[in-house]
């Protein structure tokens, strides 16, 4: 039976499936753009999404930067959080407990650090959690045993912290990548020969803005990180990048705000995507996009979703 005839008869099958995880479809939450997952339950039916990743934790809580931290630009959004956040303990002892209670959906945790030492220190603290489906690393963070240089951005840093956490974790590891790169296929392929279970990308790529009438910088921090629509097409061409690049799979995100941006990532070569600035737009984005997909898939006589995964065609 054809594609177009099968989705005549049966909901299409949204499900995905990476490094042993089963999602029932390929849309997660972004780390830092939904809370610890549980600030979204009175907007969003959390048991829709395929996964949420919880914002960015580290060894120790962390205050984060002083206000003014976010300001929209054109068709985008920077921010300078500062990585708040209540610390790894405090997660596994207060967060994680009633995020277990959550059916239907699965938690992935985002961790950083500044040194390996962190990095190494939060898995631990985290492996002793239940109810985590895999380790996402944040590696756009300074490593200060460098001197400052990115852990992200420099491919010795990056081996040594990927080949650290794959030591100690006892779950499946996710490389996050840093868009602020030159070859964002070295950064992939380095990622999976340290031992990456996956990849996800991209993060945010630096930036700023200022105020012409008081020459003020509009974020506290000066710098900040750019995300939403305005980095999509950077973010596509690095995702079909790194998916060439490597055999692990790969998590593609940067501007998705629409089902078919979610397809455009899959047939780039993404296994399943992030959804992150979208929800600051419209708190029930990620939850509108599943049932845009579903839809999509109908109009498009697609069964499958999985199968659109590195399907561009170049002729
Ligand atoms: C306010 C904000 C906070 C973020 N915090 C984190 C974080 O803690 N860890 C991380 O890996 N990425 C963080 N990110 C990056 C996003 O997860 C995502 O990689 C990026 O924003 C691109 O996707 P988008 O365009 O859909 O937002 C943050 C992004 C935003 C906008």
């Amino acid at each position: 039976m054809t594609d177009a005839a099968q989705g005549l008869h049966s909901a299409p099958d949204l499900s995905v499936s990476f490094s042993g995880i089963q999602l029932k479809n390929p849309v997660i939450a972004a780390s830092g753009t939904f809370g610890y997952g549980a600030e979204f339950e009175d907007v969003v039916h959390l048991g829709k999404l395929g996964g949420f990743v919880v914002k960015g934790l580290s060894k120790e809580p962390m205050i984060g930067n002083p206000p003014p931290r976010l300001w929209e630009t054109a068709a985008g959004m920077l921010n300078a959080i500062g990585l708040q956040n209540i610390g790894a303990r405090a997660f596994v002892d207060e967060k994680l407990p009633h995020l277990r209670q959550i059916k239907n959906t699965v938690v992935f945790v985002n961790v950083f650090g500044y040194t390996r030492e962190d990095y190494e220190r939060t898995i631990q603290i985290l492996n002793e959690g239940e109810g985590i489906a895999a380790y996402e690393l944040n590696v756009s963070c300074p490593n200060t045993e460098q001197g400052g240089l990115q852990f992200g951005t420099d491919p010795r840093s990056l081996d040594e912290v990927v080949s650290t956490v794959r030591r100690v974790a006892q779950r499946p590891v996710i490389v996050k990548l840093s868009p602020n790169v030159t070859s964002i296929a070295q950064m992939a392929y380095v990622a999976q020969e340290a031992g990456a279970d996956a990849i996800s990308l991209i993060n945010t790529f630096v930036a700023m803005a200022i105020d012409a009438e008081t020459r003020r910088p509009r974020i506290a921090n000066v710098t900040a990180g750019l995300s939403g629509p305005a980095i999509k097409p950077i973010a596509l061409r690095m995702v079909y990048d790194a998916a060439h690049a490597v055999k692990i799979p790969v998590i593609g995100m940067g501007g998705i705000s629409t089902a078919t941006d979610v397809v455009e990532f899959m047939l780039v070569g993404a296994a399943a995507v992030e959804i992150g600035t979208a929800s600051y737009w419209d708190p029930c984005a990620t939850e509108k996009i599943v049932d845009e997909l579903q839809e999509w898939c109908v109009e498009h006589g697609i069964s499958r979703l999985a199968e659109l995964t590195g399907g561009m065609q170049l002729e």
